[in-house]
């Protein structure tokens, strides 16, 4: 009997993993279990980052953060569930090719000697990937997506999160999580027309494409720009300045605030623009916008007026209580697919 509880626990056990996308003002984490074949989110936070201990996508201060980490995973046994990571895009090369060639193997042989003149890095600083996106357009041979990250970037990462009591099992780019989401979890029953991701240091616009990994971008302003901005026109601290702007519109914050939307929502139209001649629209754009800016009151409006769009909040992600997790883990949400059980159980 004791035998059985104790197998049920480690299969239990074996069947939780969590997924982590690591900010520059908070870490999102949730773990996750497997209910009929799709992830189920079971408990998530975000975990404050102190100033400068995360900057440009890389972790300089890992001690205090893989000390909350581990609180939150907290397992009592020493085992060490397994994690997928996000890392961020703007570290990545990311290039389509059209390679000859039909077959996996075909494309093991060419894709290092394809890599050497598609990416400006010394290889041997970099970790390869590829996924097949089907036939080419010429139809003699593959259109291949060629992932190229930084050793640094992914050792980075990993290094926090072996030190936080955690397994690595899945590194992926948050640029391919936020696509994932277009995918799989439609604005209004439709593929969104954008995803708009917007963080406390950088913007991340997604804009899928049938049949295509879609195009991605970052621009590097968000929450944190518009809370130095308050702060400089309201002349009070940085840090009351941020307590205005979550404490959404006082009579002193709101024009300001409603102002520094309009321009922050400017800047991410004329980032969308630049995939304009891709984008052949009919109808007005739906914009999936998320990000833990995207709860700023005034910026789906704003975002609605310059975009000529409907705007809609989405996190990606409902809280076993069906309850959402909130916009700021929509890029946790993309990676929940990503179920590494299914890879340490081959
Ligand atoms: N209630 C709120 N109202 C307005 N803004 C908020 C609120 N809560 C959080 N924010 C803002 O959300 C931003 C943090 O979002 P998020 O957690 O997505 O960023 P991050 O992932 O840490 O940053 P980045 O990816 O840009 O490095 C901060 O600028 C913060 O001020
Ligand atoms: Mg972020």
């Amino acid at each position: 009997m004791r035998r059985i509880a104790s197998f049920l626990r480690a299969l239990r056990r074996s069947r939780r993993w969590f997924a982590v996308d690591v900010g520059s003002s908070a870490i999102k984490i949730a773990e996750f279990t497997d209910s009929g074949g799709g992830a189920k989110v079971l408990r998530a936070a975000a975990l404050p980052v102190p100033p400068g201990a995360v900057e440009n996508g890389v972790v300089r201060e890992s001690g205090v953060l893989a000390r909350a980490i581990r609180t939150f995973v907290a397992t009592d046994d020493g085992a060490r569930p397994p994690v997928v990571a996000a890392i961020p895009g703007r570290g990545v090369i990311i290039k389509r090719l059209e390679l000859p060639g039909q077959t996996r193997e075909a494309l093991d042989d060419v894709i290092e000697f394809e890599a050497m003149d598609a990416v400006p890095e010394d290889l041997g600083n970099v970790n390869l990937d590829y996924h097949v996106l089907g036939p080419s357009e010429t139809g003699s041979g593959l259109a291949v997506l060629l992932v190229a990250a930084r050793k640094t970037v992914i050792e980075n990462h990993v290094q926090l999160l072996e030190s936080a009591g955690l397994a690595p099992a899945i590194v992926d780019v948050d640029h391919f999580a936020l696509g994932r989401l277009c995918q799989e979890l439609p604005a209004g029953g439709e593929t969104p027309s954008a995803w708009i991701h917007v963080g406390a240091r950088a913007t991340t616009i997604h804009v899928p494409v049938p049949d295509g990994p879609g195009y991605t971008t970052d621009l590097p302003v968000g929450g944190e720009q518009l809370t130095e901005d308050l702060a400089e026109r309201l002349s009070v601290p940085r840090d009351e300045a941020e307590t205005i702007k979550r404490g959404g519109t006082t009579a002193a914050a709101g024009q300001p605030l409603d102002s520094l939307c309009d321009s922050l929502a400017a800047h991410i139209g004329r980032g969308l623009n630049l995939f304009e001649p891709l984008d052949h629209r009919t109808a007005p754009r739906r914009i999936a916008l998320s990000g833990g800016s995207a709860v700023l009151p005034g910026l789906g409006p704003s975002l609605a007026r310059a975009l000529d769009a409907e705007v809609r909040v989405c996190s990606g992600m409902a809280l076993t209580g069906g309850e959402p997790a909130g916009p700021a883990f929509a890029v946790v949400a993309g990676l929940a697919a990503r179920n590494p059980v299914e890879w340490t159980d081959r």
